[in-house]
C-alpha cells in the first residue's frame, strides 16, 4: 500500500519505518526540515533500539522517504496523523496540529482515502476530524499507538492488540489487512471506543503504579521487603507483574498528560473521577517524598549528591515530565549541590552540573541516588565508586544495583529511598 506519516516523532517515525520494514511504500511528512534532511540521510534523531538499522534499510530499498511538502500525500492510500497533541494549561489536549494537517490533507488527498488518527486525541476529536477534512468521500478511522518509548519498534511490530475505530466498513477491512501480519487480536470499534480505550490504558498502568508506589513506601515503613511483597501480588494472574516497580514516580509524554486529559473529560461530563484524581495526587506526593527523604539524608549546604539517571525511563533520551527531573529540580531548590549523569538525557536540569562519566558523578559525593533503570548503573564497579566517594552510600530507587556487590564494595545501600522513613522513625 501507499501510506503517508504526517509528524515523524516517536509514534509517527516508529509508523512509517515499521510500514516500510512490511512492504509498503511510505512517504513520512514533517514541518521540520532539519529532521526531514537528517531522516534522508538516514539519522534516526531519537534513541531507540533498533530504529536506526530499520530506517537504513527501508531508505536503502527505496520504500521510505521524508519530505515537508503536505502534498506528497495526495499519492497515499492511508494518511496517518501521528501529530503532538500536548496538554494545554487548562489540562484538554491542543488539537491545533491536527486541525492544521486536516485541512492540508482536504487539499490534496486522493478520492477515497483513509485518514487514520494514531494521536492520542480528546474525545470526540476523531468526529471534529471528519469535519475538518469537510470531504465527504475521505474515510476516517481512530488507530490509537500502545508503543512504549524505548522498545517503541518491538511494541509495534508485535503488539498485544490492535484497535481500529470505525464507522466504516471498508475503512475497518483494508486496516485489517494492514495489520493481519503483525496481530491475531484486532478489535473493530467506534471511533469514540477507540478514543477511550487509549486513555483509559494509560490511566490504568498509572493508576497501577501509583498504588505500587504506595505500597512501596508502606513496605519500608513496616520494615518489609517491597520487591517480596510486590513480587508475591504479582503472581496472581489477574494482577500480573508488569508494572509493578516502584520507582521515583512515573512520568514522560504520555502518562501525566492523558491522565489529566481524562480526568478533565469526566469533571467536564459533571463526573466525579476521585480514582483518577487520586492516581495523578500520589504521584505528585510520591516525587515528593522521595525528594525529602534524600534531602534528610544529607547537608544541603556542603553534601554533594550524585544522580544517576534523568531520563523517564531506561533506553529513551526523553527527559519530557521525567520524576528524575523534577526530583533533582526539588534538590536544588531545596539549596542541594547535584551531579548527574545520564547516558543519553537530552536535557540536564539548570543549576545542575551534567557528569560525562558514572564515576565522575559519585568522585567525592556524600550520596549517589539513582533514578533511571539504564543497565549499564548495574553494571559500575561499585568498588572504584565506594571509595572515591565522600560518604559510600547510596539510595536506588529503581532497584537496579545489586545489594550483593554494593555490601561487598562497601557502598551503604538502602533498597529503596522509601527506607529513610523507617530510618527517620
Ligand atoms: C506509555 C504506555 O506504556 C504505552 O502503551 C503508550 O503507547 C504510551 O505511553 C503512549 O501513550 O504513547 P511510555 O510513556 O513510553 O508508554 O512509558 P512506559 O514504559 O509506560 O513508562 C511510563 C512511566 O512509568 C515511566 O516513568 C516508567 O519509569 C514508569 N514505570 C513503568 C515504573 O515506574 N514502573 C514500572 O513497573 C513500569
Amino acid at each position: 500500500m501507499n501510506i503517508a506519516v504526517i509528524g515523524t516523532g516517536y509514534v509517527g517515525l516508529t509508523t512509517a519505518v515499521a510500514f516500510a520494514h512490511l512492504g509498503h511504500d511510505v512517504t513520512g511528512i514533517d514541518i521540520d526540515h532539519g529532521r526531514v534532511e537528517a531522516l534522508n540521510r538516514g539519522r534516526c534523531p531519537i534513541v531507540e533500539e533498533g530504529l536506526p538499522q530499520v530506517l537504513a534499510a527501508g531508505l536503502d530499498q527505496s520504500r521510505l522517504s521524508f519530505t515537508t511538502e503536505a502534498e506528497a500525500c495526495a499519492a497515499a492510500s492511508i494518511i496517518f496523523l501521528c501529530l503532538p497533541t500536548p496538554a494545554s494549561p487548562s489540562g484538554h489536549p491542543d488539537l491545533s496540529a491536527i486541525e492544521v494537517a486536516c485541512a492540508n490533507i482536504s487539499r490534496v488527498a486522493a478520492e477515497g482515502a483513509i485518514v487514520v488518527c494514531k494521536s492520542t486525541v480528546a474525545v470526540g476529536t476523531n468526529k471534529k476530524i471528519q469535519q475538518w477534512l469537510g470531504r465527504s468521500d475521505l474515510r476516517v478511522a481512530s488507530n490509537p499507538e500502545f508503543l512504549r518509548e524505548g522498545t517503541a519498534l518491538s511494541d509495534f511490530l508485535q503488539p498485544d492488540r490492535v484497535v481500529i475505530g470505525t464507522t466504516d466498513a471498508q475503512a475497518a477491512e483494508v486496516l485489517r489487512l494492514l495489520y493481519r501480519d503483525i496481530s491475531d487480536d484486532i478489535n473493530i470499534v467506534g471511533l469514540t471506543e477507540a478514543e477511550l480505550i487509549k486513555y483509559a490504558a494509560n490511566a490504568f498502568l498509572a493508576t497501577k503504579l501509583s498504588y505500587v508506589n504506595e505500597i512501596a513506601r508502606i513496605c519500608a515503613a513496616t520494615d518489609a521487603d517491597s520487591a517480596a511483597v510486590l513480587s508475591g501480588v504479582g503472581s496472581d494472574h489477574r494482577i500480573s507483574a508488569q508494572f509493578l516497580n516502584p520507582g521515583p514516580g512515573w512520568g514522560g509524554s504520555c502518562f501525566p498528560k492523558d491522565t489529566l486529559a481524562l480526568h478533565h473529560l469526566a469533571l467536564d461530563l459533571g463526573l466525579d473521577a476521585p480514582v483518577i484524581g487520586a492516581a495523578i495526587e500520589s504521584n505528585d506526593v510520591h516525587t515528593a517524598y522521595v525528594a525529602d527523604a534524600i534531602d534528610r539524608l544529607v547537608d544541603r549546604k556542603a553534601s554533594p549528591i550524585a544522580v544517576w539517571g534523568l531520563t523517564f525511563k531506561a533506553g529513551t533520551d526523553d527527559t519530557r515530565d521525567s520524576p528524575a527531573v523534577a526530583i533533582v529540580e526539588k534538590l536544588l531548590a531545596m539549596g542541594h549541590r547535584v551531579t548527574a549523569f545520564d547516558p543519553e538525557a537530552q536535557t540536564t536540569p539548570a543549576g545542575a552540573i551534567r557528569a560525562s562519566t558514572t564515576h565522575h558523578a559519585t568522585t567525592g559525593a556524600d550520596l549517589l541516588v539513582v533514578l533511571t533503570e539504564w543497565a549499564d548503573f548495574a553494571k559500575a564497579d561499585l568498588r572504584r565508586v565506594a571509595r572515591h566517594m565522600r560518604r559510600p552510600q547510596a539510595f536506588d530507587t529503581r532497584a537496579v544495583l545489586d545489594p550483593a556487590a554494593a555490601r561487598e564494595a562497601g557502598l551503604a545501600l538502602l533498597k529503596t529511598p522509601m527506607d529513610t522513613a523507617l530510618a527517620s522513625c
